[in-house]
C-alpha cells in the first residue's frame, strides 16, 4: 500500500470551494467580543508633538482607546527581539504605523472612529530609497560581504567584461485572507489566541510579553490561513498583540482583522532591492569572476530583514560555478513598511542579479542564453569531488544539466527560437521573446536552531487516528501530506487519520512554518511519533506470543507473527486492554546543517531543489503591454509526496513569482505614502493571466539523496523563481526591437512603461 506518493486532493479542497472552510474571521464571535481598529501615522518620520483623542472616544460604539503608555508589560512585536513597537512610543517612522488602538463594538465602528484623533507631529525628513539610505548611512545592520577569492583581479584579468544593475521591485503579499487574530481571556489571567499566523509559537511569546505572563498562560491556535507567503511569518505579531492587550484591558474577547487598504498601508512586503554587478567572462561566456553590490531595502524595523539579505546573498550563484567572487550586501533602513519574508525570503533578488550577468553576457557575445547559462553550470552529481560555493558547501546532488537538456528538447526551445526570429521579421509592431531560466534554491532555515520540528499522535481504541504537529497549512498542502505519512506509517487509508489544529498546546517550541521545510521537518516528526507507536504496539503482540519482537512483521497495515495475522484496530484495541499508550510525541531536528552568517561558511542548507522554465511572450511595442503565452516547466521534487500539491505549488509559485516581474508595482509618494494600496492601484495576476500553453512536469528522475522525508523535496518557493524567465524573455523581446548593440536593461517588475522605454532605447539608440 502506498499512500505516501499519491496525488491526494487538499484535505480541505471541498470545503475551499463550497466556501465552508472556517477561516478566522468565520469563528463566531463569544457574545461580548470587541472589535479592534489601528489609528495610523499620516507621517513618514517625526515625533508625536500632541496626541488628542477625544473624537475617538466620543464616537458611537467606542469603548476605549489604548496609547503605548497603556500598555502595562511590554511594547515589542518584534519577531528578533530588536525593539519594535506595537504602538508608537513617541516617533514615528512610517506613514501607516500603529500609534493607537480603538475598541469598539463592531469593526466598523473602530475603524471609523481611528481616523478621528487628532495628532501632530514635528515632522523629520523621511528617508525613502536606497539613495537616501545610503547617503544618511541608514541601516538595520553593518554591511556583510561573502565570497571566494579575488574576484576584483579575476574581472580585471578576463578578456571580456559586462557591468551594469538591476533595480527590482517589492511585492505586496496579497493573501486573500487578511492579517486577522482573536484574543479570548481565560480563568486565572490565560488568554487563548486564535491568530493567523505562520508561527504560533512566535504569537504565543509574544502575547505572554504583552500580558506580563509566561509562556504557559497563552495557548494559540491556528487551522488555517487563507494565504501566508511570508506575510504571516512576523507581520501576525502586532494584530494578535493588539488583540491580547484589548484583552486584558477590558477583560473581554477582542477581535481584529485589517481591511485590504490596512493591510497594504500598516504591514510589511518583499524587500525591493538594487543589484549593481561587473563580471569578466571568457569569448565562450564563461566566467572568471563577478562582483555584487546588493542594496536591500529593509523599512524601519530589523523584522527578519538580516536573513532575507542573507539569503539573498546565498543565492547570487543559482545554479553556476563563479570560481572568484564577492557579494557585498547592504541592509538599509528606511522610513516605509518593514520589509519581511515573502516566498523565497531574498533568494529571488539575490538569484535574479546573476541571471541578469548570464543574460547580459549572452546578449554582449550575441550568443544562445540558454548555451551560456549552460557552460557555468555546477558539475553535475556523479563525481566524486564536487564543486563547492562560495560558501563552502559541496554541491553534491546538481541536476540542473540533465533537467535543462530534458526541458529545451521537450519544449523544442531550439527550434522556436528560430521561429520567433522568423516571426519578428515579418512583425513591426509586435515582437516574440524566448528564455530559459534555472533554479537552484537552498532548503533549510539558514538559522540552524530552527530547523525541528514536533508532532503528537494520537491513536484512539476504535483505530482512528488524531494527527498534530507544528505546522500551519496556508494552502500550500502541508496537512495532507502529513497525513499521508500517518497514513502510511499506520497502513491505514487517509480518511482513518484527523487532520486538528496547529496548538501551542500540543506541540510546542515550534518554528514557524516557513522557508519550504514544513513538510520536511513536520513529516519526519510525525514519522517518527508514528513509528514510537507502531513499535509499542509490535512489542505488545511479542509478547502475547511470547515472542521476540522482530518476529513481529508491520505490513500494509497487519501486523504478522508466526501464521497469525491480526489487523491495526485488533492490535490497537488489545493493545489498549493491556495497557500499551497509544499516544506519542515525535521531534526532528535536520542533520548535517551547520552555519556561521558573519564569516559566510559552512553548509546553511541541506539539500538544494532544481527546476527550469522556459517562457514566451509577446510585446506590444507601440504601448508596451505584454503577455505570457506559453510557457514550459521541468521542476525536481524528489520523490514526490503528493504530486498534485506539488504541481499546484510549481503552477501557482510560477504565476506569482511572474507577477511580482511584471504587474505588481508598489508606489511610494514622496512624502513616503503608499499609493497603491488596494487592486484598484496593484494588479496581481488573474486566473486569466495564466500562460494559455502552460506545461508543468514534475522530473520524474529524482529522489533526494539526503535522508528526507521518503526522499521527497521542498517544493514551496522554489518555483517562484522559475518565473525569473518571463523577464528575461521580456528582455529577448524588447532586443528584438534593435540592431542587438543596446542590451534592454530591463527593470523589474517589468510593466508596460518600463517596456516602452526599453523599446524606445533600442530604436533611438
Ligand atoms: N502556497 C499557498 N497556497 N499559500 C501560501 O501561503 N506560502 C509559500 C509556499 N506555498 C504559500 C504557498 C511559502 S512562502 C512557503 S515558505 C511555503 O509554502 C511554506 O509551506 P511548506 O514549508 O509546507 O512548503
Ligand atoms: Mo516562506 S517566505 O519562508 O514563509
Amino acid at each position: 500500500m502506498n499512500i505516501a506518493h499519491r496525488p491526494a486532493a487538499h484535505d480541505a479542497a471541498l470545503l475551499h470551494v463550497t466556501g465552508r472552510a472556517l477561516y478566522l474571521d468565520d469563528i463566531p464571535s463569544p457574545g461580548t467580543a470587541l472589535h479592534l481598529a489601528f489609528g495610523c501615522s499620516t507621517i513618514a518620520h517625526g515625533t508625536i508633538a500632541s496626541l488628542d483623542l477625544s473624537k475617538v472616544l466620543s464616537t458611537d460604539g467606542v469603548l476605549k482607546v489604548l496609547t503605548a503608555s497603556d500598555l502595562p508589560f511590554a511594547n515589542d512585536v518584534s519577531p528578533s527581539g530588536d525593539g519594535e513597537p506595537l504602538l508608537a512610543d513617541g516617533s514615528v517612522n512610517f506613514h501607516g504605523q500603529p500609534i493607537f488602538i480603538v475598541v469598539a463594538a463592531s469593526h466598523l465602528a473602530a475603524r471609523r472612529a481611528a481616523r478621528l484623533a487628532d495628532i501632530s507631529y514635528r515632522r523629520l525628513p523621511p528617508i525613502l530609497s536606497i539613495d537616501d539610505a545610503l547617503t544618511a548611512s541608514s541601516r538595520i545592520e553593518e554591511p556583510l560581504v561573502y565570497g571566494r577569492g579575488n574576484a576584483a583581479g579575476a574581472i580585471a584579468d578576463a578578456p571580456r567584461r559586462v557591468s551594469g544593475s538591476i533595480s527590482i521591485g517589492g511585492q505586496e503579499h496579497f493573501y486573500l485572507e487578511g492579517q486577522a487574530a482573536m484574543a479570548v481571556p481565560q480563568e486565572d489571567g490565560s488568554m487563548l489566541v486564535h491568530s493567523s499566523t505562520q508561527h504560533p509559537s512566535e504569537i504565543q511569546h509574544k502575547v505572554a510579553d504583552t500580558i506580563g505572563k509566561p509562556m504557559n498562560f497563552v495557548r494559540v491556535e491556528v487551522r488555517r490561513m487563507g494565504g501566508g507567503f511570508g506575510g504571516k511569518e512576523s507581520q501576525a505579531n502586532a494584530i494578535a498583540c493588539a488583540c491580547a492587550a484589548a484583552a486584558l484591558a477590558t477583560s473581554r474577547p477582542c477581535r481584529m482583522r485589517l481591511d485590504r487598504d490596512d493591510d497594504f498601508i500598516t504591514t510589511g512586503k518583499r524587500h525591493d532591492a538594487r543589484i549593481e554587478y561587473e563580471a569578466g567572462f571568457d569569448s565562450e561566456g564563461r566566467l572568471a569572476g563577478v562582483e555584487f553590490r546588493q542594496h536591500i531595502r529593509c523599512g524601519w524595523s530589523r523584522d527578519l530583514s538580516p536573513p532575507v539579505a542573507d539569503r539573498a546573498m546565498l543565492h547570487a550563484d543559482n545554479v553556476y560555478h563563479i570560481p572568484e567572487i564577492r557579494i557585498a550586501s547592504e541592509r538599509l533602513r528606511t522610513n516605509t513598511q518593514s520589509a519581511t519574508a515573502f516566498r523565497g525570503f531574498g533568494g529571488p533578488q539575490g538569484m535574479l542579479g546573476i541571471e541578469r550577468v548570464l543574460d547580459h553576457v549572452a546578449h554582449k557575445l550575441r550568443a544562445d542564453p540558454a548555451e551560456i547559462r549552460r557552460r557555468n553550470f555546477y558539475a553535475p552529481a556523479d563525481g566524486s569531488e564536487h564543486q563547492r560555493t562560495f560558501y563552502g558547501m559541496p554541491v553534491e546532488d546538481c541536476v540542473i544539466g540533465d533537467i535543462t537538456d530534458e526541458l529545451l528538447e521537450s519544449c523544442d526551445y531550439h527550434q522556436r527560437r528560430r521561429d520567433i526570429r522568423d516571426w519578428n521579421s515579418r512583425n513591426r509592431y509586435l515582437k516574440k521573446g524566448l528564455a530559459f531560466s534555472p533554479v537552484k534554491f537552498g532548503i533549510s532555515f539558514t538559522l540552524t536552531h530552527l530547523n525541528q520540528a514536533g508532532a503528537l499522535v494520537h491513536v484512539y481504541r476504535d483505530g482512528s487516528i488524531h494527527l498534530n504537529h507544528g505546522g500551519t497549512e496556508m494552502g500550500q498542502g502541508l496537512f495532507v501530506k502529513v497525513a499521508q505519512v500517518a497514513a502510511q506509517e499506520f497502513g491505514q487509508p487517509l480518511e482513518a487519520v484527523k487532520i486538528t489544529a496547529t496548538d501551542t498546546g500540543k506541540v510546542p517550541n515550534t518554528s514557524a512554518t516557513a522557508a519550504s521545510s514544513g513538510s520536511d521537518l513536520n513529516g519526519m516528526a510525525v514519522r517518527n511519533a508514528c513509528r514510537e507507536i507502531v513499535g509499542r504496539l509490535t512489542r505488545h503482540i511479542a509478547s502475547q506470543h511470547q515472542v521476540e519482537a522482530s518476529a513481529v512483521a508491520f505490513q500494509n497495515g497487519r501486523f504478522e507473527v508466526g501464521s497469525e495475522s491480526y489487523s491495526f484496530t485488533e492490535v490497537v484495541e488489545s493493545g489498549h486492554l493491556n495497557r500499551v499508550s497509544l499516544s506519542a510525541t515525535g521531534f526532528y531536528a535536520t542533520p548535517k546543517v551547520a552555519w556561521d552568517r558573519i564569516a559566510g561558511k559552512g553548509r546553511p542548507f541541506f539539500y538544494f531543489a532544481y527546476g527550469a522554465a522556459v517562457s514566451e511572450v509577446v510585446i506590444d511595442t507601440l504601448t508596451g503591454e505584454n503577455r505570457i503565452l506559453r510557457a514550459d516547466i521541468l521542476h525536481e521534487t524528489g520523490k514526490s509526496l503528493n504530486p498534485a500539491v506539488d504541481i499546484g505549488q510549481i503552477e501557482g509559485g510560477y504565476v506569482q513569482g511572474a507577477g511580482w516581474l511584471t504587474t505588481e508595482e508598489l508606489v511610494w509618494d514622496d512624502t513616503g505614502r503608499l499609493m497603491t494600496h488596494a487592486p484598484s492601484t496593484y494588479k496581481i495576476p488573474a486566473c486569466s493571466d495564466r500562460p494559455p500553453v502552460f506545461n508543468v512536469s514534475l522530473w520524474d528522475r529524482s529522489e533526494n539523496r539526503e535522508d528526507t522525508i521518503y526522499r521527497s523535496k521542498a517544493v514551496g518557493e522554489p518555483p517562484l523563481m522559475l518565473a525569473i524567465s518571463v523577464l528575461a524573455a521580456l528582455s529577448d523581446a524588447v532586443a528584438a526591437c534593435g540592431d542587438g548593440t543596446v542590451y534592454p536593461d530591463l527593470d523589474a517588475p517589468a510593466t508596460p512603461e518600463r517596456i516602452l522605454a526599453a523599446v524606445r532605447r533600442q530604436t533611438v539608440g
